[in-house]
């Protein structure tokens, strides 16, 4: 089991570089099998779900190949249709599996997807839209299940909910779809107009993603050699942008796209952290560390404020002067890691989807356990801001979703070693 011995208590320095982004690579991958030609992509995070979704792909029969940060998939050969049970279950992205593969070869075998452990997560809404596309779906024994087609026929589709992964599975099954496809209420997170700007480019007419309403144009067969870059990560930026708060000091980040990352830069200056953009790519961070409570603020779908960042956002107003309420939207139960920020000597009230976070002097290093991703990243940013040594447990939750994160943050001076 790898671990975290972070000393606290360090000011930040330095810049920082944003890679790209792993909740759009994912889905990205998984489109690349709707493609009889090459598709190379461009900055690809170096990541645990990351290489579980080319190994996915590579036992499906593709030739899979990382050179760098480019992963190359090169998609003439598709000869299984049984996605291997042990890598769909290390995480929810599998599930968009279902409507590329479906959309090329008719047929899959797949078993219920895995992910972090922040609540139920159903997948109703996509298994509703893939049968309202025509699939027959059959739940076999031991949660696999198997869905078959001939071909998916367009249609329209309003979800009850802007599901991030029921949007992206209907956008790839309605590539090769008979007729138009109209997703309604559908996701707006910057992943998804990457998916699109990743179809566009594969030929496909796709428009209105980033709206509410996406139009799909199926076509009978997809097969052109490309080249394609995904956008940075705006959960890594967010993370940095809370490290510097947390800790002090100040920052400059590298590659970074704004918009995604403005509501997470609003909140962050509301509670006194300076926050200037440089140009287009590059963005400071600094803080004095005397940060301010907020009054309240709701998780929601993009543009609204990330549930991604709950937990970190937790961490740093576990210092702020004053109360802050935070009201978790999205997800029924992500406040898992809390009980670990108390062991630090925070004050924080959790009542089902509510937390109220009563601002301390200071925090002291602990020993800690790193239960889910997002929860990780909280954790490691406030043993940063912690008085003396802390030790964070299961590191492969936060590895997840940050590529070497002890590395990134000890270039900036942050005393942060793995063992
Ligand atoms: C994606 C992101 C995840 C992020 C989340 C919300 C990836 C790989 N993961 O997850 O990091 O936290 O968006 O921004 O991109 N729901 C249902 N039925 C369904 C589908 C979803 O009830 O069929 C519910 C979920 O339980 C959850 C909410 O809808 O409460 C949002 O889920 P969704 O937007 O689908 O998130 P994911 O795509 O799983």
């Amino acid at each position: 089991m790898n671990r975290f011995i972070i000393e606290g208590g360090n000011r930040l320095q330095g810049e920082l570089k944003i890679p790209g982004a792993k909740n759009a690579v994912l889905p990205i991958l998984a489109a690349t099998i709707l493609n009889r030609g090459t598709s190379r992509i461009k900055n690809c995070p170096n990541l645990e779900d990351v290489k579980t979704m080319q190994g996915i792909l590579a036992s499906l029969g593709l030739k899979v190949e990382r050179e760098g940060r480019d992963i190359i998939v090169y998609g003439k050969t598709l000869t299984a249709n049984t996605v291997p049970e042990h890598l769909a279950s290390r995480m929810r992205s599998s599930i968009v599996l279902m409507g590329a593969i479906l959309g090329r070869i008719g047929e899959i075998y797949i078993s219920y997807p895995g992910g972090c452990a922040i609540g139920p997560r159903p997948i109703d809404m996509h298994l509703s839209s893939l049968r309202k596309m025509g699939a027959e779906i059959d739940d076999l024994y031991n949660g696999i299940l198997h869905c078959k087609i001939n071909k998916f026929q367009g249609t329209e589709i309003l979800l009850d909910y802007p599901s991030v992964g029921a949007t992206e599975n209907i956008m790839l099954a309605a590539c090769l779809a008979e007729g138009e496809t109209i997703v309604r209420n559908a996701a707006k997170e910057p992943e998804i107009v990457d998916l699109q700007n990743f179809l566009q480019n594969l030929g496909v007419e796709i428009y209105g993603a980033g709206t509410g309403v996406i139009r799909i144009i199926g076509c009978n067969e997809i097969e052109k050699d490309i080249t394609y870059s995904v956008i940075p990560d705006r959960i890594v930026a967010g993370t940095y942008m809370a490290c510097v708060a947390a800790t002090g000091g100040e920052i400059i980040l590298n590659d970074i796209d704004y918009e995604p990352v403005s509501s997470i830069a609003y909140l962050l200056r509301n509670c006194g952290v300076f926050i200037e953009l440089i140009d287009s790519k590059n963005m400071k961070i600094k803080s004095e560390k005397n940060l301010k409570a907020i009054e309240v603020i709701r998780t929601s779908p993009y543009p609204g404020f990330p549930t991604d960042m709950q937990p970190q956002l937790v961490s740093v107003l576990s210092k702020a002067s004053g109360t802050s309420v935070v009201i978790e939207t999205v997800f029924e139960n992500r406040y898992g890691y809390v009980e670990q920020l108390m062991r630090m000597g925070t004050d924080i009230t959790v009542r089902e989807r509510v937390a109220v976070i009563k601002g301390v002097k200071r925090l002291t290093g602990a020993y800690l356990d790193a239960s889910d991703l997002r929860g990780g990243a909280a954790l490691t940013i406030a043993a940063l801001s912690a008085e003396g040594i802390s030790t964070i447990n299961n590191v492969m939750h936060i590895d997840r979703g940050y590529e070497e994160l002890e590395k990134s943050l000890s270039t900036v001076g942050a005393k942060i070693k793995r063992i």
